[in-house]
Order: structure tokens, then sequence, then C-alpha cells
């Protein structure tokens, strides 16, 4: 006998020493720390059996050298954990990876459990365990009730299953299913499953994830690239035995990981080694390219398996690796993997043995039918074997390797069973470490990432190959406090396989589920077909005539007295105000043969004032108009002055409009029924010294228009889509029943915006449009408006969400202050969050400057929400537009109309989706007409000097 003494190894071997309570070494790492050359070198030297173990006998040099293939040394080690290391790295920079790098897969898994979960879940798995499949029923008690074990069933899945069509193991799956509910006594209404599918996968969502390849002894036709759980819904569905909800797909490592009990601190890597191997660990988000998120953590599953670094692997691949690969169904693939999982070291076993037999070393130099065939050696076989090298009863344990050998069929000489568990031993304790390397990788990624000195830090661990080789973890261990020494690991073993951990995650998803559903039901209303918009149009349509002809109709149709758009010969300079937007601007128009030359300011009319007196807020307009013309050095001079003033007025000439009602939160007093050109005249004779020349009076949809038909002929439309919308458009003289004339053309103000106020929109409502007009100025007033324009659909937002919040949906259902609080979502808001070149971690940004705290998932609802209002409106706007462009071409008996549309507002021009969408509307409404979008540039300040300049120029004509 040879014999392994302790005290003399060489330093860097004696480091990789493991000591087990008791002070005994196990022997299978004397095998891989020292090794054969140990035995080598040790020939005769006394030692180990004073320990009590055995030792191989007689060792050939076939053996020794054989046994030394699986030796890797420390540096090796180290170089596998740094090529890991830096394969991790560049994997999560998202940087193109070659098929023989981790995979570094998102799971969608956000949160280590906060162990409020609860509920009945059934859990299927499939993939972690060769070739079988488990059904769990997990009862998940939240935090106050105990934990209850949960009820399983093992199915073995045929051979032929495993490699045929994707459909036949899908039925498979679904038809055990079956047969384990059939046999439940529980209720089984409602299901919630989570399926745990331990493959590489690209993940869409917690319910969503493409197979990237098979792995591990299965290769099922036709899932690739599918969605499995797709595929499992299907078959569930096929089967048709019982309604189950397919909540969550988990990889093992997840479920291992989010099943564990936490200890001080959470668990945040999970670690299978069974059939295959792979772990999952908890990633600072902003450090995961592929996701659009900056804070928080993200469990990624590494996929460490397909790791094949030629570099590092190849001096530490035997031949017996390269047989192995090669009679595999994935060659080339998976090479880390096929080292370490449970499926390939029985045949690692095995060709190890098979070699040393037809060298005449091992069993009479016979080999067996048994022992030359693929997968005749097991894991379990392995496990037994090596178990028996157990120091207590060395003898018992050799008479079981005997059996074992034995029913393969091998005559066991004297010396064999013992190099048969050293062969074991060699190729266990391989994995062991290689898995040691790994996991120092991981844990090297964490403390990085962390940007800890110290790193405490639990893992959980699963899988046959911990469970049956409980030396497995004890090398795993010590090789781990050797090459990642700044990390404090406890090491924490999943208490059953994973279930309860997929079940939490089921548990979450599902809550996810039910919020999602109850985000759709509230935003259904707001999604509009079809046939509910042309039925918008036809109202409209109707609308329109009857406000022509004065009857009662909640389009007032007010003519505006412009007959015709500009022509170009118009000149001179001119004074234009421009109130009823977001800004009140003062301007100076030169019109010349060149061009139109404007010079404005912008000046602020308080909400105060807005909201006072008539005469506060005329006087306020004449000291702006002052205060401008002492600026521009126009003192004195009395230029004729356009006045775009953007609210419902009756007009009786171009110089003359009576306030019908304010909209848009203005109410100041005395002026409603009242000539705003008088007002305006009024506060200009109580600061004397000004001298005004009013000449016209234009709604901003009509400024809007003129201006844009200076550069367009065809403009016969204005629309203003901004703090209110509104249209006006060029209609025949003789269809206005309000001003005589039976020829010619006058611009119709159609004040849109108080479409519906007749209860003709009243199925389109929500009970937020409600809530909206509740709480304005103007209950009841400017129905369509309130659906459509910037100063209310931040409200509606503000109205859903804090439905969705008592809900429980959003914001964890914690209602905040500064969410109660009227019109913290300007248009601006909607117009950011909705565009496209922002990130959901900008949109969350914007929303917490605005004081309300969310996750991701929050963020995301959020932005869904604006995109279901935003939507809305721009379709009803361009179901506006169509039956106004339809209206022109049936007036003027036309087959086809080419008509351009003059648009202003900052709904319409800084919302990134709104014009596009109002256009899109109006393709589909009204086909029979061409419509160009102009918007204009210069604001309708521009249009109200044209107006100013036909007239004069119509008043000289008339005076000549
Ligand atoms: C401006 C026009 O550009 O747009 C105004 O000059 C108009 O007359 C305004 O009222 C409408 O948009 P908003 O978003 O300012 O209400
Ligand atoms: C394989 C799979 C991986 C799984 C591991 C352990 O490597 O690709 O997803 O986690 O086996 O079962
Ligand atoms: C409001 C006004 C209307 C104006 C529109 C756009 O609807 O009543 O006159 O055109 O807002 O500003």
């Amino acid at each position: 006998m040879r014999h392994i003494e302790r005290e003399e190894l060489k330093p860097e071997e004696s480091d990789q020493l493991l000591l087990l309570p008791g002070g005994h070494p196990p022997l299978w790492n004397h095998m891989d720390s020292i090794g054969p050359v140990g035995l080598q070198q040790r020939e005769g030297a006394p030692g180990c059996s004073q320990e009590g173990l055995p030792c191989p006998s007689d060792s050939s040099e076939l053996v020794l050298e054989c046994l030394q293939q699986f030796k890797v040394t420390e540096t090796q080690l180290q170089q596998i954990q740094a090529s890991l290391l830096g394969s991790m790295e560049q994997a999560l920079r998202g940087q193109a990876t070659p098929a023989s790098a981790v995979r570094m897969l998102p799971t969608y898994v956000g949160s280590t459990p906060h162990g409020t979960e609860q509920g009945d879940f059934v859990v299927l798995e499939l993939g972690a365990t060769g070739a079988s499949l488990r059904v769990l029923w997990v009862t998940l008690m939240g935090t106050e009730g105990h934990r209850m074990e949960p009820q399983s069933q093992e199915f073995v899945i045929p051979p032929e299953v495993m490699l045929g069509p994707g459909q036949q193991l899908f039925d498979f799956a679904a038809h055990c299913l079956s047969e384990f509910l059939d046999a439940l006594p529980m209720d089984k209404q409602g299901l919630q499953l989570g399926f745990s599918f331990s493959f590489p996968c690209h993940q869409t969502g917690l319910d969503r994830s493409t197979l990237i390849s098979w792995t591990k002894g299965f290769r099922c036709s036709g899932v690739e690239g599918h969605d499995v759980v797709q595929l499992l819904r299907d078959a569930i569905e096929r089967q048709g035995a019982y309604s189950i909800d397919v909540f969550a797909v988990v990889n093992d490592t997840v479920g291992t990981m989010m099943g564990c009990e936490p200890g001080v601190g959470p668990c945040e890597v999970g670690l299978v080694v069974d059939t295959g191997t792979n772990a999952c660990y908890m990633e600072e988000a902003r450090h995961v390219a592929v996701l659009d998120e900056d804070r928080g953590r993200v469990c990624i599953s590494v996929e460490w398996g397909s790791f094949s670094d030629d570099g590092v692997l190849g001096p530490v691949l035997t031949t017996f690796d390269h047989a192995l690969d090669r009679e595999s169904l994935n060659p080339g693939a998976q090479r880390f993997e096929k080292m370490i999982g449970g499926l390939y070291l029985g045949e690692l076993v095995r060709l190890v043995l098979a070699h040393l037999a037809q060298r005449g070393v091992l069993f009479g130099g016979c080999t067996s039918p048994a022992l030359l065939s693929r997968g005749s050696i097991l894991l379990d076989h392995v496990a037994e074997m090596e178990d028996t090298l157990c120091p207590s009863s060395p003898l018992a344990g050799a008479a079981r390797v005997h059996a074992l050998l034995q029913d393969l069929g091998l005559s066991v000489g004297a010396s064999d069973a013992e190099l048969v568990q050293y062969v074991c031993a060699a190729v266990l304790t391989r994995a062991a470490r290689l898995c040691a390397a790994a996991l120092a990788a991981v844990l090297s990624r964490l403390q990085h990432s962390r940007e800890q000195q110290m790193l405490q830090i639990a893992v959980a661990t699963g899988g046959r190959v911990f469970e049956r080789h409980p030396s497995f973890l004890s090398v795993l261990q010590k090789t781990v406090m050797l090459l990642a020494p700044q990390c404090d690991v406890s090491f924490i073993p999943s208490v059953d396989g994973g279930g309860r951990g997929v079940a939490m995650v089921t548990a979450v998803a599902a809550r996810l589920a039910a919020h999602r559903r109850l985000l759709e039901e509230n935003l259904a209303p707001f999604r509009l077909n079809h046939n509910q918009l042309a039925a918008v149009q036809a109202q409209m349509r109707e609308a329109m005539v009857k406000g022509l002809r004065g009857e009662a109709s909640s389009l007032r149709m007010l003519p505006t007295y412009v007959r015709a758009t500009p022509d170009g010969t118009e000149r001179g300079d001119f004074l234009a105000l421009d109130l009823g937007g977001t800004n009140f601007r003062v301007l100076l128009v030169r019109v010349t043969a060149g061009g139109v030359k404007i010079t404005s300011q912008v000046y602020s009319i308080p909400e105060d004032v807005a909201q006072g007196s008539g005469q506060q807020l005329f006087d306020r307009i004449v000291d702006c108009i002052v205060d401008f013309q002492q600026k521009q050095g126009l003192s004195g001079q009395s230029l004729p002055l356009g006045f775009t003033f953007s609210f419902p007025c009756r007009q009786l000439g171009l110089d003359q409009g009576i306030l019908l009602n304010w909209t848009k939160g203005f109410s100041a007093s005395d002026c409603e029924g009242q000539d705003v050109v008088c007002l305006l005249r009024e506060a200009i004779g109580r600061r004397q010294a000004v001298e005004l020349n009013v000449v016209a009076i234009v709604n901003d949809t009509v400024g809007t228009m003129m201006s844009c038909g200076y550069e367009d002929p065809r403009c016969e439309v204005g629309l203003i889509v901004g703090t209110g919308t509104n249209a006006c458009y060029m209609e025949e003289l003789r269809n206005v029943a309000a001003v005589a004339g039976d020829s010619g053309h006058m611009c119709i103000n159609m004040e849109w915006g108080a479409f519906g106020d007749d209860g003709s929109l009243d199925l389109l409502r929500t009970c937020f449009d409600a809530n909206v007009d509740q709480a304005s100025i103007n209950p009841g007033k400017q129905s369509f408006e309130k659906m459509i324009s910037g100063m209310y659909l931040g409200e509606i937002v503000r109205h859903i969400l804090l439905r969705l919040t008592s809900l429980g949906v959003l914001f964890r259902g914690q209602q905040t202050q500064r969410l109660q609080t009227r019109d913290i979502f300007k248009t601006k808001f909607l117009s950011e969050i909705e565009s496209d070149s922002l990130a959901l971690r900008q949109v969350r940004a914007i929303l917490e400057d605005l004081g309300l705290p969310l996750t991701s998932d929050d963020a995301l609802m959020v932005l869904e929400v604006c995109q279901a209002v935003s939507q809305r409106a721009a379709q009803l706007c361009g179901a506006g537009v169509a039956a106004v462009v339809e209206k022109i071409r049936e007036n003027r008996g036309l087959e086809e109309l080419t008509v351009s549309v003059g648009v202003d507002g900052t709904l319409y021009k800084l919302h990134p989706h709104f014009s596009g969408l109002v256009a899109a509307t109006v393709r589909e409404l009204a086909p029979r007409c061409a419509v160009t979008f102009l918007q204009s540039e210069d604001g309708s300040g521009k249009g109200a000097a044209l107006v100013t300049a036909v007239a004069c120029r119509l008043a000289q004509m008339a005076r000549v």
C-alpha cells in the first residue's frame, strides 16, 4: 500500500487540501491536489493508512498518467476565473459575444422575495434533472403562516420524447400536469402555474421566453427560437383538462435563489449543479446594457455552461472530455458544463474505466458491453462509489463498488474497486474545483459591481450533485475561499429543489398580471375603434350643418368676416396681439415685398389677472402694448392693430367680437357678452397717452390659417391643438345663414371645443373625463376640448393614476399628496414622457422630478396611460378634421379634394406621435381628401396682421 502524508505536500498543493471536521482530509481531494503525481512521489511513504484511508495499490504508469489529466492547478483555476469574469463583463456590456462565451441573460426577476407572497401555485419543472419532469403543488403562506411542504410527483420522460417533436414534449408535460392534478384533493379553480425551464432562454418578460438552444440531452424539434411559455399554454389547452394560467417562466438557478430561506441577509446567488450547471445572481441593472434601467437590480442567469474559452480550457480538457464531447448531442457546445454537470460525470468515469480496462490496468484487461455503452454509468453510481471512500468503513464501501462493477458485467480484481474509486474522486474533484472557479468569478463580479472590499454573501445551492455528493460542496467551498479570499460566502442548500422559489416568482408575476388586467380595463374606454371614430365624424358633420343654419347645435359655427386667404399683395407695418394660448404676445409685423418680418415679445398674464376683473385684464394688455411700443421705438405711432383673441366671439364685422363665454381657464368678470374690441378701446382710453387703431379681431385658428395661407394658397383650414383646441375653415357663404350673400366664401370659426356639450359624445366619455370636467371652472362646457387639448390631458392622466393607485396597481397602492395636486402634468410632460428617444429610466426621472417616486413597472404603466389618453385625443381630433375636409369636398362637388391645414399649438407641435395619429385618422376617415398639414412657424399673430392688412387694403380701395 502506498500512503500519502499530508505534511509532506508542496506549499501550493497543501493550500488546496481540504480538511473535514475531525481533521480528515477526504482522499479524493488528495487525489486532485497531489493527484497521481503525489502517488508517484510518495511511493511507499507511510501516513494515510493511520487515517484509515484506502489508497490505490500498484498504480501503473497508465493510471497515473490518466488521472494526472484531471488535475487542475490553482493557477489554471485562476486563469479560468479571470477569463470567465472577462466574458461575463463583456456580455453585460452588450458587446457581441461568441457562442463560446457566457450568456448573461436577464431574467426579469428584479428583487429577492420579501416573504409576503402567498397562495397556491403549480410548478412544472423541466430540464433541471435529466430525463425527468416534476410537478409540484406549492402553498405560500406569506409572512404569517407556517411553512407547508409542497406535494410533488416525478415523471420519467421517455427518450423518444426528449428527442422528438417539440409538440410531443409539451403535450407530455401537459399530460403529466393533469395526471398530477387529478390525484390532488385541492380546489383546482384558477390555477396559477410557474414553469421552471432550465435551458438558455432569451426572456422578454416574466412569461415570455425564447429557447436559444437545447442543452443536456434534449433535442426536440421546433422549439429553439420559440416562446416556450406559449408552447406550454398551447399544450395545456390541447389537453383541455384544466384551466391553468402560466404566469412565469424561471430558470432553475433563479428558483433556487428565490426559494432560499433568507438568513442574515437575502440570498443573491443561485448555484445549480444537477444534470447541467449554471448560476444566477443579482446584478446592478445599470450595468446591464440590454436593459433600459439605471436603478435597482436584476437577476442574471450567467449560463456559464456554454463557456468554452479554448485558451484557458484547452489545457484542462482531457482526451476523455474530447471523446465525450464528440459523442454528445451538441458537439463543441457547453464545454464547461460537460466537465461539471451530473449528466456528464458518469460518462467521464465510464470513458476512463473503459480506457484503463483496454490498457489492461483494470478488470483483468477485459471490458464488457455495458462498459462500452454510452450512459451505462450514471451520476448516482459515481456518487455511490465515491461515497465508499468513507474513512469509517472502507471495506463495506469496497464491497459496494464491487457489486456495482459486477452489475456492469465486469470481473473485478483485487485492487480494481479502489482504483475505480480514485477515478470517481478525480472526476468529481475536478468538477467541484472548476465550479468553484466559476462561482469565484461571479463573486468577484458582485464585489466589483457593489464596490465592496469585503463581500458577505449567501449562495443558494441546488441540484443532485450537491445532494448526492456531500464532498462536492466541501471541495467547492475550500476552493472558493482560495480563489475569492475577500468574500465571506455562506452556502445555503435549497429546500425543495427550487419549487418554492418558482412559486414566489409566479406569485409576483400573477400579481403583476392582475395589475395589468386592471390597467387594461381602465384604459379600454380610451381605445376607440374605426366605427366609433366614424360616428364622431358623422356627428360632427351633422352639428356643423345645424350650426351653420342657426339651428340648435353644440357647434356655434361663427362667421369671422374673413372672406379670402391672403394673396401675397398685402403690405405695411402692423401691430398684433395674441391672447389665449400658452403665451400672451405683442408683435410688430412688417409685411413687405421681400416677406414678413416679425418682432415680438412674450408677456405673462398671471392666473389672478386671467380670473380677476375684465378691467384689470384689459389694463394689463394695454400696459404690455405700451411697454412694447416704447421698447420698439413705436410710441406715438398709430399702427393698425390685429387682435388674435382665442375665445369664442360672435362677430358682426372684422373689428367687432362679442365674447360669448370664456374658455381654457380664463374667467375675467364683466367680459362675457361684451365686444372685446370695445373693452380694449376703453382700456386704451383709460391710458390716455396711447393711440391705437384696432382693425380686426381674429380667432387663433383663423390667424393660423391666414399665416399658413400666406405660404400655401391651398391652406383653407386652421387647426389649434394646444391649451385648447378648435378649427376654422373656408365655407361657402350661401351655407352661412347668419351672413347675407350667396356667393364667395367665409371663414367659419367652428368653436369645436364645445362639440358634445349637448350630450352627443356621452357614450365615449369616461368617468375620468367626468372627473376632469367636474373639477374645471366651466363644468359641462367644452366637452370635445376636454378630451383633446393640453390643458386637460394631464388631468385625465392624473385621474387615471389616482384610480390605479387606489386599486393598488400603481405606487404600491400608496396615495401621495403630490398626485392629489391639480395640474401637475403639464402638456409638455406628456410629450416628454412619450418621446421614443427617452429611456424608461428618463421617464422615471421626469415623474420623480414631479415628486412621484416610482418603480420601473410603475413608470411603464404611467407611460401606457399617457399613450392611451393622447392617442384618443389625436384620433378624436382626426375625426374632426375628417368631417371638415369632407364637408369642403362635398361643398365643391369634388370627387377628390386636395387641401392644406395650417396647425398650431404646443400639444400638436411637441408631442412625438400626435400629428402622425391625426394624419392617419384623417386618411382613414376621409380617404378622398389629400390633406397636407402645415405647422405654423410664426404663430397666429402674423395671420392677424395679414387679416388687418387685407382689411386696410380693402378700406383704402373703398375710399379710392
Ligand atoms: C400660438 C399662437 O402659436 O399657438 C396662438 O400664436 C395660439 O394664437 C397658440 O393660441 C395655441 O397653442 P398653445 O399651446 O399656446 O395654447
Ligand atoms: C444548463 C442550462 C441552464 C441550467 C443549467 C442547470 O446549463 O442551460 O439553463 O440552469 O443547465 O440546470
Ligand atoms: C378654445 C377657444 C377657441 C380657441 C381654442 C384654441 O377652444 O374657445 O376660440 O380657438 O381654444 O386656442
